[in-house]
C-alpha cells in the first residue's frame, strides 16, 4: 500500500510555473557559466553544440520531467518511483531521484560561492578602485578565504529563508519584476558593446565555429553545459512541475522556457565578448570572465558606478531564483516524507551545501593550482563541477529520457499532454526514446575512450 505524503500545494495562476521554472533556469549557468565556457572551449564550435544539446536533448527532456512532476505531485524520488509503480515498473527507478539530489548538493555548493562573489560585486562596482585593474580586483576578491567565505554565508543564508517560507510565497512572487529588469539590463549592456567594443570580433567569436580544435571534452562541457542552464537532470523541474496547474499546456511551455534561457546566455555573451576583445582581456580566462570584463566597462562607462550595482543586484536575485530551485527536490522529499519540517529540512540540506562549498570558496586561494597553460585554476570547483554538472545531470537526464521513453505506460504520459499535434508528438517520442539517450551515452562514451 502507498503510504500518504504531505501535500506541497500547487501555484496560483497560469504564469507562475512559467516565471518560477525560467527563475530556475536562468541564472549564473546563463551569465556566468555560459560566456566563461564559450571562451575556455575556444567559442563557437562550443555554442553550436551547446544550441543543438538544447533542441535535441533539453527540451524533450524538460517535458518529460513536468510531465513526471506534475502527474504525481511529489518531489522527485516519490514522482520517479510513483511513475514507475503506475506503470508496472521497478520502483528502483526512484534512485534516478537520489541521484539528483546529491548532484544538487554539490552544484549549490559552488553555486553559492560564484553568487556570493556577485553580492560582493554590488558593493565594488559601487566604488571603483582607481589603483587596480579589474583583473587585480578580481584576483583581490577571491584571494581572501574570510571573504568568500562570508559571501558564501550570506547567500545560503538568503536561499535557505526564501525556500523555507514555501512555494507559494517564497518563490513565485519575486521573479515577476526583475527578470525582465535583468533582461532589459543585458540589452542595454550588448548595445554598450556595440558601441563602444569591438563587437564584430565577438560576433565572429561566437558564431564563427572552427572545428579543428573540437575535442571530446568540448562536447562534453557543452552537453553538461544545456543541462546545467535548463536546471535539467536533477529534479528541479521535475520539483517545479509538481506545483503546475493541470490545465496548462507542458510541451509550449518548454519551448518557452527552452527559448528564453537560451537567449539570455546568447545575450551574455554578446554583452561581454565585445569587452573582453575591446580590453585585450583573455577570453579563456575561466570562471572570472563575467566579473572582470563587466566591471571594466563599469568603470569606464559615465553612471558606471549606478548602473554596475543594479547589474549585480539584479544578477544576484536571478541566481537566488535558481538556488532555491537547486535546494527544493531535496527539501520537498525530506518534507513530504515527515521526517522533517520544511525549515528544518531546508537547514539541514543548505547546511551540507555550505560546508562543501568552503572546497570551493578555498580553492581560490589557499588550494588553487596552476594548469598545464600556465593559468590559475580552482581545482575543487572544476571537480566538483565535473561530477555534478558535466556526468550526473546528463545522467540524470539520461535514465529520465530512458523511463519515459520505454517504461513509463502511454496512457499515462498523454494524460499529462492531452492537446499536443500528433505530429510533434511522435517526434518528441523519437528524441526521447533514440536521440536524446544515445547522445548522452556517446558522449561519454567518446570521453572515456
Ligand atoms: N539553471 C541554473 C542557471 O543557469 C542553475 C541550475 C542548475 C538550477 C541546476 C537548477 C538546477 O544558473
Amino acid at each position: 500500500m502507498q503510504k500518504t505524503l504531505k501535500s506541497h500545494g500547487t501555484w496560483i495562476g497560469k504564469w507562475t510555473f512559467v516565471l518560477a521554472a525560467t527563475g530556475s533556469a536562468v541564472g549564473l549557468g546563463n551569465i556566468w557559466g555560459f560566456p566563461y565556457k564559450a571562451g575556455t572551449e575556444g567559442g563557437a564550435a562550443f555554442v553550436l553544440i551547446y544550441l543543438l544539446c538544447i533542441v535535441v536533448i533539453g527540451v524533450p527532456i524538460m517535458i518529460s520531467e513536468i510531465l513526471i512532476g506534475r502527474r504525481s505531485g511529489n518531489s522527485p524520488i516519490n514522482a520517479m518511483k510513483k511513475s514507475a509503480v503506475d506503470s508496472g515498473a521497478s520502483s528502483w527507478w526512484q534512485l534516478v531521484g537520489w541521484t539528483g539530489i546529491i548532484a544538487g548538493v554539490f552544484i549549490l555548493s559552488f553555486y553559492s560561492v560564484i553568487a556570493g562573489i556577485c553580492l560582493n560585486y554590488i558593493f565594488i562596482s559601487a566604488s571603483p578602485n582607481e589603483l587596480l585593474s579589474a583583473s587585480e580586483q578580481f584576483g583581490q576578491v577571491t584571494s581572501s578565504p574570510e571573504n568568500l567565505i562570508f559571501w558564501h554565508t550570506i547567500f545560503m543564508v538568503l536561499t535557505l529563508l526564501i525556500v523555507s517560507a514555501g512555494i507559494e510565497d517564497g518563490i513565485g512572487r519575486m521573479v515577476k519584476i526583475l527578470m525582465p529588469l535583468l533582461g532589459f539590463l543585458l540589452i542595454f549592456m550588448v548595445i554598450y558593446g556595440m558601441i563602444n567594443g569591438a563587437f564584430l570580433k565577438a560576433l565572429s567569436f561566437l558564431f564563427t565555429p572552427d572545428f579543428s580544435n573540437v575535442g571530446t571534452d568540448t562536447f562534453l562541457s557543452a552537453m553538461g553545459q544545456a543541462f546545467f542552464s535548463m536546471s535539467l537532470g536533477m529534479g528541479s523541474i521535475m520539483a517545479y512541475g509538481a506545483y503546475m496547474p493541470k490545465e496548462q499546456e507542458i510541451v509550449s511551455t518548454s519551448f518557452s522556457v527552452g527559448s528564453l534561457d537560451t537567449l539570455v546566455a546568447i545575450l551574455a555573451g554578446l554583452a561581454i565578448f565585445p569587452i573582453i576583445f575591446a580590453f585585450n582581456l583573455e577570453p579563456g580566462s575561466g570562471p572570472g570572465l563575467v566579473f572582470v570584463s563587466l566591471l571594466s566597462a563599469f568603470n569606464q562607462m559615465e553612471f558606471g558606478q549606478l548602473i554596475g550595482p543594479i547589474f549585480f543586484i539584479l544578477l544576484s536575485i536571478a541566481a537566488l531564483s535558481s538556488s532555491i530551485s537547486i535546494l527544493e527536490p531535496g527539501v520537498a522529499y525530506l518534507a513530504e516524507e515527515g521526517f522533517l519540517s520544511r525549515k528544518q529540512s531546508a537547514i539541514t540540506i543548505s547546511a551540507l551545501c555550505w560546508v562543501i562549498g568552503i572546497g570551493t570558496a578555498t580553492g581560490f586561494n589557499i588550494f588553487s593550482a596552476v594548469d598545464s597553460s600556465g593559468e590559475t585554476i580552482n581545482p575543487f570547483l572544476n571537480l566538483v563541477e565535473m561530477i555534478s554538472v558535466q556526468y550526473l545531470q546528463p545522467f540524470g537526464g539520461m535514465m529520465i529520457a530512458i523511463f519515459v521513453g520505454w517504461f513509463m505506460s502511454e496512457s499515462l504520459i498523454k494524460n499529462e499532454i492531452k492537446t499536443i499535434n500528433p505530429l510533434l508528438y511522435k517526434l518528441w517520442r523519437f528524441f526521447i526514446k533514440f536521440v536524446a539517450p544515445l547522445s548522452v551515452v556517446s558522449i561519454f562514451i567518446s570521453q572515456l575512450t
